[in-house]
């Protein structure tokens, strides 16, 4: 796959001395969905307004589809959709109205019946004639993802697009974005919701005050840090781990209750047959197990603390 934005040694300082980007380095291939994950003030928004060309660049450069964005900022600018974080709508227009006004706005002919077909995607049809401030939350949210590409962008940025939504409404988002990929269009989304990257994304990058730590594709970085984890809860409590079990390297739960043990599903062994007997030979019963799959929020966790 080509890259479809390229950004090079991109650090961003606001004027308050605040370093909100730090050396970003990063190509986003075409046709892919990129979540960019990160906490809070980690810079995520303000990576996606740079390379929207809302924001200056510090120092670095930027290239969406081979084109500068601060010197062909126009250029750049109409081949990306952008669905804001925040909720901003003309809230007295009808959802037709401010949609095809929108396309105006990138200077492209109307095209009724592209609109429609965003709008019934979207869901949205029905509501048409409805003034944007009778919308539910939710539905304002189509309408900025409706009016994001109203001028055919190639790439769409969505900007926590799910945040605050309820579990029904983000399902429908996934749903949504996974046909506009299938549609072509290369998608950049930021999250601080784990379960949205691992969810949605071809490839993940983590960002943490202001540093790229770490692009990956999604299924690699499961693989090469997914683990599983076995947890066995003990009828007796124990103080230690017998020095016969120490070939496991079991986690005893700080109460004793529980021994835990971690395993890598993709391996031809897992070793629970061994653990079992050891464990039965040295006398340890348990009442009841658990596994679990360690989590893109467990690695995030330990990236994000070191
Ligand atoms: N216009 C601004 N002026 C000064 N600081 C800002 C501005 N916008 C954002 N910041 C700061 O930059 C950092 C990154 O913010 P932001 O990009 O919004 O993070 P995120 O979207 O990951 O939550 C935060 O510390 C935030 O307070
Ligand atoms: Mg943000």
């Amino acid at each position: 796959m080509t890259s479809i934005i390229s950004i090079q040694k991109l650090s961003k300082t606001y004027a308050s001395g605040l370093k909100a980007l730090k050396n970003i380095n990063l190509d986003i291939k075409r046709g892919e969905i990129f979540a960019l994950l990160g906490p809070n003030g980690a810079g995520k928004t303000t990576l996606i307004s740079t390379i929207c060309g809302i924001t200056n660049p510090t120092t670095g450069k930027i290239t969406v589809a081979g084109f500068d964005v601060e010197k062909e900022f126009r250029k750049t600018r109409s081949l990306i959709g952008l669905v804001p974080q925040e909720l901003t709508n003309n809230a007295f227009e009808t959802v037709w109205a401010t949609v095809n006004f929108s396309r105006g706005l990138f200077g492209k002919k109307p095209n009724p019946q592209l609109i429609e077909s965003i709008l019934r995607d979207l869901t949205l049809w029905d509501k048409r004639n409805d003034k944007i401030m009778m919308l539910s939350g939710g539905m304002k949210r189509r309408v900025l993802i409706a009016k994001a590409l109203s001028h055919e962008p190639q790439i769409l940025f969505l900007d926590e697009p799910t945040a605050g939504v309820d579990v029904n409404l983000r399902k429908d988002m996934w749903n949504i974005v996974r046909r506009l990929r299938d549609s072509g269009v290369t998608i950049i989304l930021t999250t601080h919701y784990i379960e949205e990257a691992e969810e949605m994304a071809d490839r993940i990058g983590i960002i943490n005050n202001g540093e790229l730590i770490l692009t990956e594709d999604k299924e690699k970085l499961m693989s090469k840090l997914g683990k599983k984890r076995l947890t066995l809860h003990l009828i007796k409590p124990i103080d230690k781990i017998p020095q016969q079990l120490s070939a496991h390297h079991l986690e005893r739960s700080p109460d004793g209750c529980a021994l835990i043990y971690t395993y890598d599903k993709r391996g031809r062994r897992t070793g629970i047959t061994t653990l079992l007997q050891d464990l039965a030979a040295s006398n340890i019963h348990f009442q009841d197990l658990e596994t679990k799959q360690s989590s893109l929020e467990e690695i995030f966790v330990s990236l994000v603390k070191d």
